[in-house]
């Protein structure tokens, strides 16, 4: 991963329905995806896509990855999917602590061992945390706190390189870019991200893990986002699902 691009994570979620129709929409999302060099873009489409995708570009500026990983490589885990395994059909990156993962049951100590095992593994992990509501005692934050502390619980230092967090407030996904965070509400999360990793690890190491934003991220609000919220990319859902929507979130980031 490289600290001066920025990252364009899709997240397709259950789409496309069938490989025909993702081997299209991956197919056009590369014409810029491969022409974007500021812009590392990755895909993370249902799993059983991933093989099939992974060979249809050869370079690194697209690259594909997974919605969520088990803990394990190997064993008693019937339907659960290993990172060495998703490594091994081209996987690069996994996003994990999903809300819609969570709303199913996945717990803070869940997500804290598949991000151990994903980054042990060698995959980038978009760790996912964000809040359902924003109260005005500002209990949110300590909600925050509490799942970024508890998924990074005895990660060592030196895995956090392919480290990536999401702020994803639940409240914004699926809406629109009015319904998204502001620049300066997102401006605080990236103070206060940066702050606990701080207290966790070092100065150092916290101002080089990545900080992206998902949540209606959109090509309308993505550039005044990347002008003043301070961020390294975006989590994007639906906007992902149609090439012309997701290219134009490429070529502004690009120009940024
Ligand atoms: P959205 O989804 O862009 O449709 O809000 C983002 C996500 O859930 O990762």
């Amino acid at each position: 991963m490289s600290k001066d691009k920025k990252l364009i994570i899709a997240n397709w979620k259950l789409n496309p329905e069938s490989l025909k129709d993702a081997k299209k929409l991956f197919v056009d999302i590369k014409k810029v995806a491969s022409r974007t060099q500021k812009v590392q873009t990755v895909i993370c489409s249902p799993s059983v896509y991933i093989a099939e995708l992974s060979k249809m570009y050869s370079g690194h500026r697209l690259e594909v990855g997974a919605q969520d990983v088990f803990w394990e490589n190997k064993g008693k885990h019937t339907g659960e999917l290993s990172p060495t395994a998703l490594k091994s059909v081209g996987a690069k990156y996994v996003i994990i602590g999903h809300s819609e993962r969570r709303a199913l049951g996945e717990s803070n100590t869940d997500v804290n061992k598949k991000v151990a095992a994903a980054l042990k593994a060698g995959l980038n992990v978009v760790l996912c945390i964000g809040e359902s509501k924003r109260d005005s005692q500002a209990l949110y934050l300590k909600f925050l706190r509490e799942e970024l502390e508890s998924a990074l619980s005895g990660v060592p230092k030196n895995h956090l390189k392919n480290l990536i967090i999401t702020y994803e407030p639940l409240w914004a996904i699926g809406k629109s870019a009015d319904d998204a965070v502001s620049s300066h509400q997102m401006h605080e999360m990236y103070l206060f991200i940066r702050k606990i990793l701080t207290e966790i690890y070092t100065k150092n190491i916290a101002f080089n893990v990545p900080i992206i934003y998902g949540g209606s991220a959109e090509p309308d609000n993505v550039k005044e986002l990347l002008d003043s919220g301070e961020i390294d990319g975006f989590l994007v859902g639906h906007s992902s699902l149609k090439a012309s929507q997701f290219n134009e979130i490429l070529k502004i980031t690009n120009s940024i």
